[in-house]
């Protein structure tokens, strides 16, 4: 037997014992599942349908547990009085930057070795919130330019598309010119036909990355589908580079803040534009895909659609111009509709689906809310996953599966603020933006778009489902954890501007 051959069969040994070195659990430790293939644990069946294998774990060990999957450990942990005892742990205890950095750079090809993400985002939050009612209005009118500049261009009659692409393609189309600019100011015809023309191609090209996203995360791209993601990421690279969106009008304060942000911390021109598309999936990757889920759900519901009307009515019969002649929706007015508020809580406790993890840095002790406390390892992940508890929790809402428009509504037409797990009032019973650290710094200026949306759509347009038994669609299960779930397929409707 010669030497090599020898080598590789201890190496072959060495590595099989190691992968089947069995970590056992140590007192005090969460119940541990390593699932039955070595190495790999329950990756296949965490990648398959993550919703689906945590509810049957919680089952077979409770709320707190830790799953081995690709070599890794995750503790994962579904009872939401715990979760702020986790959400607001310090960097030191648990790292909520180092699975945020990896996946930056596994995706989107982004490396920013001189700025920490938490540094950024307490850069870029005040953006946001500051100039929430300059973004709310520009949204306005770029909502205008896209919804109705499209229809009058089909010359009346009806229009027939996906709900899905109708809904992600306005209001991505519409926040990408809000956030990175117009072509000029003021608009003309031409220039917001160019608006048009352009924002459709980041769109499209945008869509397709966002279709290959899940299998970029997880590294299992086919050899046609690396080529597909190059030249779709070169093409937004190009479309969103430093040089193109300097020349863009009103470009709003978080991109010039945030452009200013790079170049301070010396980061090269072409690594900038990678940052931009980033960006536009951190900021644009999950209005669209909500605001299909709350239309679906009204054009399925004609008791939610109606009351969802009556309130819209209500308000414009008090406005002083016709939808035709608005040109803003002050915040005002965007705060007095408790209505679609509701419905739009319930879209996102149905669908919104992020996971929110941390790196465990040190051995620590974890308390839960109900007094017990366990161990956690160092090296370890921890993984809350608020989809199934709260949201899901049929402890917390009734037939948590079914839509109800008026789930967060009082009697009395009030917000519903008070839902109770194990007689205890929860403070979180929903956490489509995330939680502590995770918390999106998008969400006031995202309720707003999304309301304008519904409020433009159903002010000007009717619109219906062309087949009205149509079945709602499947989540497509691999997108479990990156925010917005999206449909298997999506669903024809039709509509065209109100006579
Ligand atoms: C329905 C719409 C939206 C939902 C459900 C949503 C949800 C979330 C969630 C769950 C996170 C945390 C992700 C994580 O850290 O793992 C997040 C982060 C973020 N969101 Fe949103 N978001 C929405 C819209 C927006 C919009 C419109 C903007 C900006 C204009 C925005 C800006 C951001 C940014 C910049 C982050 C990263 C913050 C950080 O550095 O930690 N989001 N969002």
């Amino acid at each position: 037997m010669s030497w090599a051959l020898l080598l590789g069969l201890l190496g072959a040994l060495l590595l099989l014992l190691l992968l089947s070195r069995r970590r056992t659990r140590r007192p005090g430790e969460p119940p541990l599942d390593l699932g039955s293939i070595p190495w790999l644990g329950h990756a296949l069946e965490f990648g398959k349908d993550a919703a689906s294998f945590l509810t049957r774990m919680k089952k077979k060990h409770g709320d707190i547990f830790t799953v081995r999957v690709g070599g890794r450990y995750v503790t994962v942990l579904l009872d939401p009085h715990s979760y702020d005892a986790v959400v607001w742990q310090p960097r030191t205890k648990l790292d909520f930057h180092t699975y945020a950095v990896f996946l930056m750079e596994r995706i989107f090809d982004v490396q920013l070795p001189h700025s920490s993400p938490g540094d950024e985002k307490a850069k870029m939050k005040p953006t946001l919130h500051r100039d929430l009612q300059a973004l709310t209005d520009a949204m306005y009118t770029n909502l205008l330019t896209v919804l109705l500049g499209d229809t009058t261009e089909e010359a009346g009659g009806w229009r027939e598309m996906g709900l899905l692409d109708f809904s992600y393609s306005c209001l991505l189309r519409a926040g990408y010119l809000t956030l990175y600019g117009v072509e000029a100011l003021p608009r003309t015809q031409e220039s917001q036909a160019q608006d048009r023309a352009h924002s459709a191609d980041v769109f499209h090209t945008f869509r397709q990355l966002d279709l290959l996203l899940p299998k970029l995360a997880r590294g299992s791209l086919s050899v046609g589908d690396k080529d597909r993601a190059c030249q779709v990421k070169d093409r937004l690279w190009k479309l969103l580079s430093p040089a193109r969106l300097a020349t863009r009008a009103h470009r709003s304060r978080w991109l010039e803040s945030y452009l200013l942000h790079l170049e301070e911390t010396g980061v090269a021109e072409a690594m900038q534009a990678r940052a931009m598309v980033l960006q536009l999936w951190a900021t644009q990757g999950n209005m669209g895909p909500a605001a299909f889920w709350l239309l679906l759900f009204l054009l399925k519901n004609p008791e939610a659609l109606a009351a969802v009307r009556g309130e819209l009515e209500q308000l414009l019969s008090r406005a002083e111009q016709p939808i035709s002649q608005m040109t803003t929706l002050p915040q005002k007015v965007l705060d007095s509709m408790p209505v679609l508020d509701s419905v739009l809580s319930e879209s996102l406790r149905l669908t919104a689906a992020p996971f929110i993890t941390r790196e465990v840095v040190v051995d620590l002790a974890l308390p839960m809310a109900d007094g017990r406390e366990f161990s956690l390892r160092r090296g370890d992940r921890l993984l809350l996953f608020p989809f199934l508890s709260p949201q899901k929790d049929p402890e917390i809402y009734t037939d948590p599966e079914v839509f109800k428009y008026n789930r967060f509504l009082n009697s009395d037409g009030s917000e519903k603020k008070d839902f109770y797990k194990d007689g205890k009032r929860l403070k979180s019973y929903s956490l489509p933006w995330g939680a502590g650290h995770n918390q999106c710094v998008g969400k006031a200026y995202a309720i707003n778009s999304i309301k304008q949306f519904v409020f433009l759509v159903l002010g000007h347009f009717e619109l219906e489902l062309i087949n009205p038994d149509v079945e709602i669609p499947e989540f497509d299960l691999s997108r479990y954890g990156f925010g917005l779930m999206q449909p298997e397929h999506d669903v024809p409707v039709r509509y065209r501007v109100r006579p």
